[in-house]
């Protein structure tokens, strides 16, 4: 097959392991940059042009869209999709995926386990906030934080105002959530592909911090998930359309609650807690799935 990897950078370890991945399935692999791409959207015959030539003949496309570059990433994903080439994620679900409140939204509406959430932007009522996550200790939440950065743990109820009257301040997009102490500094990321968990580990955070980024100084391990964190797992990368999804997990006395759902999700980490060749089973996926025209959305919605 012809495939694209939509990626800003070769270098990155998930780009390299799904290009190895798919050369040695016999695959003619293409690394191409989205923001590198031209497309042609006047014309009748939808086209891309990458580096003053026409892409022709691609069969499927693995983006890699990077959160920075969303915006005109998806619009490349999209016309790849109008072409007819088969998207291993949708340009719509991604998109979803993007939008945390939009995201949390769907994930509720279709019954999968959550923190108790409010979202603020510029509240009135503070109290009313804080009530609605089951008062202090909370975590609050700047929207576009990645890394653990804005992710700030308000363990009294003073705190939480005050750091909720400061961000409203900031005029920010920020939302508060229940604190999940006995998660106890550990989140578990699943690896979704189709309808399986693929590949799971469990991430520490470092002593006398709540946040278990790896950035942060974090650590992973294998996990056993229990069925019901499966199930989850799947039933949140469904709900959110993805083929392939990370998703986030906190282990609460309420059972699994779902933090995140990633569509982009990195193979380094979890490849070399797990040991699994990721990479190739996501090649695998497109490989049985790839078919022209099969995008269910074509870019509406
Ligand atoms: N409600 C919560 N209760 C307990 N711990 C939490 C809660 N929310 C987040 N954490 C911890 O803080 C870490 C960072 O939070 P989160 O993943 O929401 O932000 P981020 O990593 O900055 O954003 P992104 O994942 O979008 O890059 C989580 O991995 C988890 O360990
Ligand atoms: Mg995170």
């Amino acid at each position: 097959m012809k495939i694209a990897i939509l990626s800003r950078n070769r270098k990155l370890y998930s780009t390299r392991r799904l290009a190895e991945a798919g050369v040695q399935r016999g695959h003619d692999v293409h690394i191409i940059d989205p923001l590198r791409c031209t497309i042609d959207i006047a014309s009748q015959r939808p086209t891309i042009q990458f580096k003053k030539q026409e892409l022709t003949g691609f069969e499927a496309v693995i983006p890699r869209i990077g959160a920075s570059i969303t915006y005109y990433g998806l619009a490349v994903v999209r016309q790849f999709e109008m072409m007819g080439v088969y998207s291993l994620n949708e340009s719509v679900a991604i998109g979803r995926s993007r939008d945390k409140l939009r995201s949390l939204q769907l994930l509720a509406r279709s019954g999968v386990g959550l923190p108790l959430t409010g979202f603020a932007h510029s509240v009135d009522d503070t109290d009313a906030l804080i009530e609605m996550v089951g008062g202090a200790p909370l975590v609050v939440k700047l929207l576009e934080g990645t890394q653990g950065r804005g992710v700030v743990l308000a363990e009294t109820y003073k705190a939480a105002e005050s750091v909720i009257d400061a961000f409203r301040e900031l005029d920010a997009n920020f939302l508060v959530q229940e604190f999940i102490r006995e998660a106890a500094g550990a989140d578990i990321r699943c690896f979704v592909i189709g309808e399986k968990v693929v590949a799971s580990m469990k991430r520490q955070a470092k002593e006398g911090e709540f946040r278990s980024n790896l950035h942060r100084g974090g650590s992973a391990r294998l996990v056993k998930l229990t069925p019901e964190e499966r199930s989850t797992a799947v039933r949140a990368a469904k709900t959110m359309g993805l083929n392939v999804a990370g998703v986030d997990i906190l282990r609460s006395n309420h059972g699994p609650v779902v933090m995140e759902v990633n569509s982009s999700p990195g193979l380094e980490g979890i490849e070399a807690a797990t040991n699994k060749d990721v990479a190739g089973q996501l090649v695998q996926f497109v490989e049985k799935n790839a078919k022209p025209y099969k995008t269910r959305t074509r870019g509406k919605g």
